[in-house]
Formats: structure tokens, C-alpha cells, sequence
């Protein structure tokens, strides 16, 4: 696959695995965006990581947020070709009964809504030019679940299933 000069997203990419991911595509010659629902965390990737990266303040969680996103990376680099829906949260290990249920809904806000939402907002412009692609990143915890870890590895089966 050819990944020079195309335009990269990466959700929740002011660390970590995101964070990587970013610098991967651009040392392969990419043009690359970082969103994070922490903005100085993409902005501090985007000028460690150089070559023109830019970083968004992005929560993946809302639909208003993916709009002024996609808006905001089309004026600055062009159309999205490479979506890497990243961005993912866990929670400390506990038994699922002393899971809140607000946690519970956050897990699979981020997780799974997030993941749903990236592909909501750029399946249908990868379908009209024919060519895109969507990387939902999953987790081992869906195939290898534990009880401690429910609501993650219940949200990483969804992105899984749904990828
Ligand atoms: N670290 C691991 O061992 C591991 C293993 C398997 C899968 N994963 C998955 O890989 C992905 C990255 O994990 P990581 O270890 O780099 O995590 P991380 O916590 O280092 O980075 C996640 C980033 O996402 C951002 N973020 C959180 N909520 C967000 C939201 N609503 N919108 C946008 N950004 C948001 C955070 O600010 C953070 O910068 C996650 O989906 C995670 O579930 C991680």
C-alpha cells in the first residue's frame, strides 16, 4: 500500500500507541493529523513528531466534534484517506459489579461510539472516490476477557465485531 503524500487521522494520538502510530505514517511520508480530547497532548506529538503534523482537540465521543475535525483537516491537509480510530480508555481493574454505570457508559462512548462515529463520518466519502481505509484498534482483552476487566474487553468485542 502506497502511504506517501496521503492524508492520515489519528484518533487519541497525544500518546502512546496513537502517538506511534502518527510518527509510523509520517516517516513513511504521510501527511498526518492528531486529534486527542487533550489538545496540548496532540499539539505537543504534532511538533515532537514534525514534518508538518497538525493536532485538533478531538473527542471521539461526539458527533459535533468529528464534524469540526473532518472540517478542519480537509482545509489544512485535504481529504482523509487513512483513519486510524485509536482513541480508547480503560478503567482500573475491579469486579463489574463495582463498575459505575457512568463509567460503564464512558468505556463505550469512547470505545466503541468513537470508533462507530469515525466510520459514520468517513465511510460514505471512501465509498464515492473507492479507495480509504478505517483501522479500528481492538485489544487482545476482547479475545482473552478476565472478570476485572469487563466493560473494556465487552467494548474492545464490539470494536472487533463491528470492524
Ligand atoms: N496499551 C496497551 O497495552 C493496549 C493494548 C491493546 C489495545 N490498546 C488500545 O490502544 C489504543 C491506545 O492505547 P494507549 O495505550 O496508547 O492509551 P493512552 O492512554 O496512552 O492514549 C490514549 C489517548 O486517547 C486520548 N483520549 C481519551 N479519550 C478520548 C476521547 N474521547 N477522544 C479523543 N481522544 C481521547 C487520551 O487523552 C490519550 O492521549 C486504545 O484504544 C487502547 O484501548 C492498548
Amino acid at each position: 500500500m502506497e502511504i506517501a503524500d496521503k492524508v492520515v487521522l489519528v484518533t487519541g494520538g497525544g500518546s502512546g500507541i496513537g502517538a506511534g502510530i502518527a510518527e509510523a505514517f509520517v516517516e513513511k511520508g504521510a501527511r498526518v493529523a492528531i486529534g486527542d480530547i487533550v489538545p496540548d497532548r496532540a499539539e505537543a506529538e504534532a511538533v515532537r513528531i514534525g514534518h508538518g503534523t497538525i493536532a485538533f482537540g478531538h473527542d471521539v465521543a461526539s458527533p459535533d466534534s468529528w464534524a469540526e475535525v473532518k472540517r478542519a483537516v480537509e482545509d489544512q491537509l485535504g481529504s482523509v484517506e487513512i483513519l486510524c480510530n485509536n482513541a480508547g480508555i480503560a478503567l482500573p481493574f475491579k469486579p463489574m459489579e463495582q463498575v459505575s454505570i457512568e463509567e460503564f457508559d464512558r468505556v463505550m462512548a469512547v470505545n466503541v461510539r468513537g470508533a462507530f462515529l469515525g466510520c459514520h463520518v468517513f465511510i460514505p466519502e471512501m465509498k464515492a472516490r473507492g479507495s480509504g481505509h478505517i483501522v479500528n484498534t481492538s485489544s487482545v482483552n476482547e479475545q482473552i476477557p478476565h472478570q476485572t476487566f469487563a466493560a473494556y474487553s465487552a467494548s474492545k468485542f464490539a470494536v472487533s465485531a463491528m470492524s
